[in-house]
C-alpha cells in the first residue's frame, strides 16, 4: 500500500543539458526523512543546507544533495547547536529502536511482533567465536600491550591485516603494513576520512539507496554531506539490470551538486552493496575509479561484506585485487570484522591506504577511535590462524552458516510472506 511521502531533505534538479537521460516519471529516495527545519543553525552550517527540491512532476530524480538536518527539531538548553544536532539523530534512532524492544518477535511469545531488519548482524556463529576467543593464547599481557601504542595499531597486527587482505583480496603484490590503519571500525573510518578529506559543508557522491548509517557517520565530526546518485529498479536505455550504477549517473549526480554550488570531494563505492547486496564488476569498477580520477575525487570503497559472498560464479573482486588502480593516491579501502566474522561488538576495522598523509591524520584521529591492546592481540591472532581455524573451522563451516541462512530466511519467508 502506498504510504505517504515526506517531503525531502535532499535538492535535486533535472539532468544538465550535456547529461540528458529519456525523461519518465519522478519518485522520492526511499531513504529520505521530513520536512525542512534548521532553526538557528545557518551560522554554524552556512545557508547551503536549506533548498528544497525544484522539479517537474515528470521529471526523474537523479540526484539529491542531503541535508543531514533537514527535520531537525529538539534545541536543547544544555548543548551547542551541534551538540543538539548530535543528540537529535540518536533520539530520532531511538525512537525506532524503542518501538521494537517493545515489541520484539518472539516464535512462541510474540509471534506478531516486530522484526528488527534495519540492524545487520550475523548472530549466527557465536560458538566457533567463543570457543576460539576462549582459548589460552588470547590472553597475553605485556608492557607494550598496556602502553600507549602506534596510534596506527600496533605493528604486529597491521602485518596480520596486510597480510589476510593480500591473501583475500587476492592483491597482485602483498600489501604492505605502513598503508594499514587499524581503529574501532568503519562508521569511526567513515566519520576520520570525511573530516581529514574535506571542508565542512564539502559533499561525497554515494549510490543510493546506501546504508543509511553514513549520512551520520561522515556529517557528526566532520559536517560533510551525501549526494546521493539515485538508481533505479527499472531498467531502462542503456542499463543491463536493476540498480545499475553507470558513469553516466555519477557525472550527472556530480554536474548537478556543483551546479548548486556543493563542492564533491569523493565518492563512497559499498562493494558488495547494502542494501542492494549487488556487485559491482571488475570493469564495472575501474570504470567509477577512471571517473573519480578525471574529477580528482577521493574513492572510499567499503569492502565489510567482502568475505560474505557465498556465490563464486559472481565473481566478486576487491578493489585491491585490480592491477594497477586508476588514482592510488585517492583510493581508500575499508573493511572491518562486523559482518564477515560476526563481531560487530568487538569493534574492528582498517583502512588500508597508499597515501601517506591520509594514513596518518586517519592515525591522529585514532587517538579517539584506537583499539586497546588487547583486542589488538586478540584481532592478530585470529587473523594469524589460517590454517587451525580461519580455513577449518570458520570458512569450511560457513557452508553450514550459509545454509543455516538459507534456512532461517526460508522460515522467515514462510510466515512473513512478501506482499
Ligand atoms: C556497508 C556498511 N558499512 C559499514 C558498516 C558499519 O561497520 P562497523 O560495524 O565496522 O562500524 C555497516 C553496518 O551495517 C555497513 O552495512
Amino acid at each position: 500500500m502506498p504510504r505517504p511521502r515526506p517531503s525531502s531533505p535532499y535538492s535535486a534538479r533535472s539532468p544538465s543539458p550535456m547529461f540528458s537521460l529519456p525523461q519518465k516519471e519522478s519518485r522520492t529516495p526511499t531513504t529520505c526523512p521530513g520536512s525542512v527545519s534548521t532553526r538557528g543553525l545557518h551560522s554554524i552550517y552556512g545557508d547551503g543546507l536549506e533548498r528544497e527540491a525544484s522539479r517537474k512532476p515528470d521529471q526523474k530524480l537523479l540526484y539529491g544533495v542531503g541535508d543531514p538536518t533537514a527535520m531537525f527539531s529538539s534545541d536543547s538548553p544544555h548543548l551547542s547547536s551541534r551538540g543538539s544536532i548530535i543528540k537529535w539523530f540518536w533520539d530520532s534512532a531511538e525512537q525506532g529502536y524503542r518501538t521494537y524492544h517493545m515489541d520484539e518477535y518472539d516464535e512462541d511469545k510474540n509471534p506478531g511482533g516486530i522484526i528488527n531488519l534495519g540492524t545487520s548482524e550475523n548472530k549466527l556463529c557465536f560458538d566457533l567465536l567463543s570457543r576460539r576467543l576462549s582459548q589460552s593464547d588470547m590472553l597475553r599481557v605485556e608492557p607494550s600491550l598496556l602502553q600507549y601504542p602506534d596510534w596506527r595499531g600496533h605493528l604486529f597486527l597491521r602485518e596480520e591485516v596486510a597480510s589476510f587482505l593480500s591473501f583475500y583480496c587476492k592483491s597482485p603484490a602483498p600489501l604492505k603494513p605502513e598503508n594499514v590503519v587499524v581503529l574501532n571500525g568503519c562508521a569511526s573510518l567513515f566519520s576520520a576520512l570525511a573530516t581529514v578529506l574535506c571542508e565542512v559543508g564539502e559533499a561525497f557522491l554515494i549510490p543510493a539507496p546506501y546504508y543509511g548509517a553514513i549520512m551520520q557517520h561522515v556529517y557528526l565530526y566532520g559536517n560533510v554531506r551525501l549526494v546521493c546518485v539515485y538508481l533505479d529498479s527499472e531498467v531502462t536505455g542503456l542499463e543491463t539490470h536493476p540498480f545499475q550504477l553507470t558513469v553516466e549517473k555519477l557525472e550527472m549526480a556530480l554536474q548537478g551538486a556543483i551546479s548548486e554550488g556543493v563542492k564533491v570531494k569523493g565518492l563512497i563505492l559499498i562493494n558488495p552493496q547494502n542494501p542492494l547486496g549487488d556487485i559491482y564488476s571488475p570493469g564495472e569498477l575501474r570504470e567509477y575509479l577512471e571517473f573519480a580520477k578525471r574529477h580528482a575525487l577521493h574513492v572510499m570503497v567499503d569492502e565489510v561484506y567482502m568475505l560474505s559472498v557465498f556465490e563464486e560464479s559472481v565473481g566478486y573482486r576487491s578493489v585491491l585485487s585490480l592491477e594497477g588502480l586508476p588514482d592510488p593516491q585517492r583510493t581508500h579501502v575499508m573493511w572491518a570484522t562486523s559482518k564477515d566474522f560476526g563481531m560487530s561488538g568487538l569493534r574492528f576495522g582498517t583502512l588500508y591506504t597508499e597515501n601517506q598523509d591520509v594514513a596518518t591524520a586517519v592515525a591522529s584521529l585514532c587517538r579517539y577511535h584506537g583499539l586497546s591492546g588487547f583486542v589488538q592481540y586478540q584481532m592478530a591472532q585470529l587473523l594469524r590462524d589460517r590454517d587451525e581455524w580461519r580455513n577449518k573451522l570458520w570458512f569450511i563451516p560457513t557452508v553450514e552458516y550459509h545454509s543455516a541462512i538459507k534456512s532461517t530466511g526460508t522460515r522467515l519467508s514462510q510466515r512473513h510472506p512478501a506482499e
